[in-house]
Order: C-alpha cells, then sequence, then structure tokens
C-alpha cells in the first residue's frame, strides 16, 4: 500500500513535468509600446496642463513635483523613440526645451508669478516649434483657460489648523 502510494506520487511528480513539455510554450507576451503621439496625449499634455494650472495658483510646491514630471515624461518619450521618422527626438526636445525648463526652475524655486508665467510661455512656444519642424503644424499648443481635471484642487493646500491637527479628515 504504502509503495503503492509512494510509486503513485513519485509517477506523478515524473509525469507532470513530461506532459507540461509535451504542450507548446505560451506566446511570449506582446509588450506595449505606445506611439510618440500616445506618449504626448498621455503624459506630456496632462504635466504641461498640470504645470500651467498649478502655476497659476502659485502652487510651488506642486509645480517643482510637476516640472520634474514633465521632464521625465520628455525623457521617456525620447527613450522610446530615439526617433521619429527622420526626427532625433531627443535632440529637438534638449535643444528646443532646455531653456524654458530651467526658466521654469528658477522662477518656481523664487516662488515668481510672473517670471513663471514668461517662462511657461516658452515652454509652450518650444511644444509648438517642435510639432512644426515635425511637420505637425496642425498641433497647437496653447496655455490652459481651465482645468480639464474637475477632481483636483490646484490651489496650495491651507496650512492645517491646530483644531483639526491628528484628525483624519
Ligand atoms: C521632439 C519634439 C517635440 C516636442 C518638444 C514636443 N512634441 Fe508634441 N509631438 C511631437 C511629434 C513628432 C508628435 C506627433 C507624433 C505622432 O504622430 O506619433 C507630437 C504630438 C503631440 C500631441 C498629439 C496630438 C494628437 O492629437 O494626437 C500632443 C497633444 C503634443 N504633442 C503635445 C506636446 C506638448 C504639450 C509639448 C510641450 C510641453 C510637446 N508636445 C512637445 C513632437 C514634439
Amino acid at each position: 500500500m504504502t509503495s503503492f502510494v509512494l510509486r503513485a506520487v513519485l509517477l506523478g511528480s515524473l509525469a507532470l513535468p513530461i506532459a507540461g513539455a509535451a504542450q507548446l510554450p505560451a506566446p511570449a507576451p506582446q509588450s506595449y509600446r505606445p506611439g510618440l503621439g500616445d506618449l504626448m496625449t498621455m503624459t506630456v499634455q496632462p504635466r504641461h496642463t498640470m504645470l500651467g494650472l498649478v502655476g497659476r495658483e502659485q502652487n510651488w510646491v506642486y509645480a517643482n513635483y510637476e516640472l520634474h514630471e514633465l521632464e521625465e515624461a520628455f525623457e521617456r518619450a525620447a527613450r522610446a523613440w530615439p526617433q521619429w521618422r527622420s526626427m532625433p527626438v531627443g535632440g529637438m526636445i534638449n535643444s528646443l526645451t532646455k531653456e524654458p525648463l530651467a526658466a521654469l526652475a528658477q522662477a518656481v524655486k523664487a516662488a515668481d508669478a510672473t517670471r513663471f508665467a514668461t517662462a511657461y510661455r516658452q515652454l509652450t512656444v518650444a511644444c509648438n516649434a517642435c510639432h512644426q519642424a515635425a511637420n505637425q503644424r496642425m498641433i497647437v499648443i496653447k496655455v490652459p483657460e481651465a482645468s480639464p481635471f474637475p477632481d483636483q484642487e490646484f490651489r496650495p493646500p491651507k496650512p492645517r489648523s491646530d483644531a483639526s491637527r491628528g484628525r483624519f479628515v
């Protein structure tokens, strides 16, 4: 009895891998590679929008965060698409956006709304300069007039009062 059970277990453990090997290997999962236009609308555009909105509200902590997110969105787009048609994406991004991004970083650090507005317009001009260089002049980016995010607050949070401290509301 014992040896029968043992044999069954041993056979079972041998049979399993053999049965597995007889099956066709599972196809490798196809990795999703968004197009450059997808990355623009999924990552670059919302970052640009949010940066404009938080800058307008002089929410400098958020603006600092969003600026880095935008830089990373550009970096990832350039990594995914080193070249778009004949255009070197990373090189174009660098040459066009480096200055406005640096000006934005300075404005955010100085908490200067006027400098921020100027640098933000420069960045927006850079977006369009690249679209024109890529022969995509119908894609025109502008300074956002209103928030497309109905569920998000862009004004800086009010400092917590003593009464609310320690509560979960
Ligand atoms: C490398 C230069 C370059 C820069 C810089 C750039 N873009 Fe683009 N963008 C492109 C190209 C090229 C396309 C078209 C890609 C495609 O069709 O696959 C595009 C497409 C887009 C689209 C897609 C429109 C649609 O309807 O699909 C949006 C939105 C966009 N860009 C926003 C921006 C914003 C906002 C910025 C600046 C913060 C920016 N882009 C900066 C090159 C650039």
